[in-house]
């Protein structure tokens, strides 16, 4: 119904940070809060989905209603959201997954005794939003959406993770841009889709891939939302 649009419907939201040891007391991680998930987590709900939040360590209360699953490393991200991802109609990841882990968790804490420096090799995490668009129902029924946040060309960068992530929505926040970034209560966003793709550009302006913010977009469309 009008209130409801997304009634019956199943959303897989994912939020916050992720954490990566390096020993029992000592981890990686970065300045996600989970403010955005959680508020789009909220918003689904509100709109009627079924709403599966998986988040990682943040210090939000659970939102009412909603099935909060929560993780730490980007890998148990990983597997929560793979479980979960056949039954969802939609899925936003809108977590800062960790691109990258510590090789090797020591069992015991590092000591500094001894040590004029250390090294951590670093291995790349898998990246879910990757696998969720290469594992999505061949029936075009679920829709995809990811972020990206970044601190230079964030038009272009975005436009290259929207199709080589599969997705069906990007939305793409500047860190430096005043009001969007870590741990704001308002974003700025510019919201990207594939041109010519029938779900999930409605409202857009389908120009036919030739924007207008001179980026080289490989016939993405784009709108700038406040
Ligand atoms: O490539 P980048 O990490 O900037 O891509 C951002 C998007 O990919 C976000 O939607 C993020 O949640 C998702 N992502 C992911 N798994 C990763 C890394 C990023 O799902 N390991």
């Amino acid at each position: 119904n009008d209130q409801q649009p997304l009634a019956g419907l199943n959303a897989l939201i994912t939020a916050g940070p992720t954490q990566e040891p390096l020993d029992p007391v000592r981890y990686i991680t970065n300045h996600s809060t989970g403010k955005m998930g959680y508020a789009l987590a909220q918003a689904a709900k509100a709109l009627g989905a079924a709403v599966t939040l998986v988040s990682g360590p943040v210090a939000l209360p659970e939102p009412t209603g909603v099935n909060v699953v929560q993780v730490l490393s980007a890998e148990d991200m990983f597997e929560a959201v793979q479980r979960r991802f056949a039954s969802a109609d939609i899925a936003v990841m809108a977590a800062a997954v960790g691109d990258f882990q510590p090789e090797h968790a020591d069992a015991e804490k590092i000591k500094k005794q001894g040590r004029a420096d250390l090294t951590v090799r670093l291995v790349s995490n898998p990246d879910i939003l990757v696998w969720l668009g290469a594992h999505q129902r061949t029936d075009g029924s679920q829709a995809l959406c990811g972020f990206a946040m970044e601190t230079e060309d964030l038009i272009h960068n975005a436009a290259k993770k929207l199709l080589a992530k599969r997705c069906d929505m990007l939305v793409a926040n500047d860190l430096r841009e005043p009001g969007a970034g870590f741990a704001t209560d308002t974003n700025v966003v510019t919201i990207l889709t594939p041109a010519g793709n029938g779900k999930g550009s409605s409202g857009g302006e389908n120009n036919g891939g030739a924007d207008d913010d001179g980026a080289d977009d490989n016939g993405v469309l784009n709108q700038q939302v406040h």
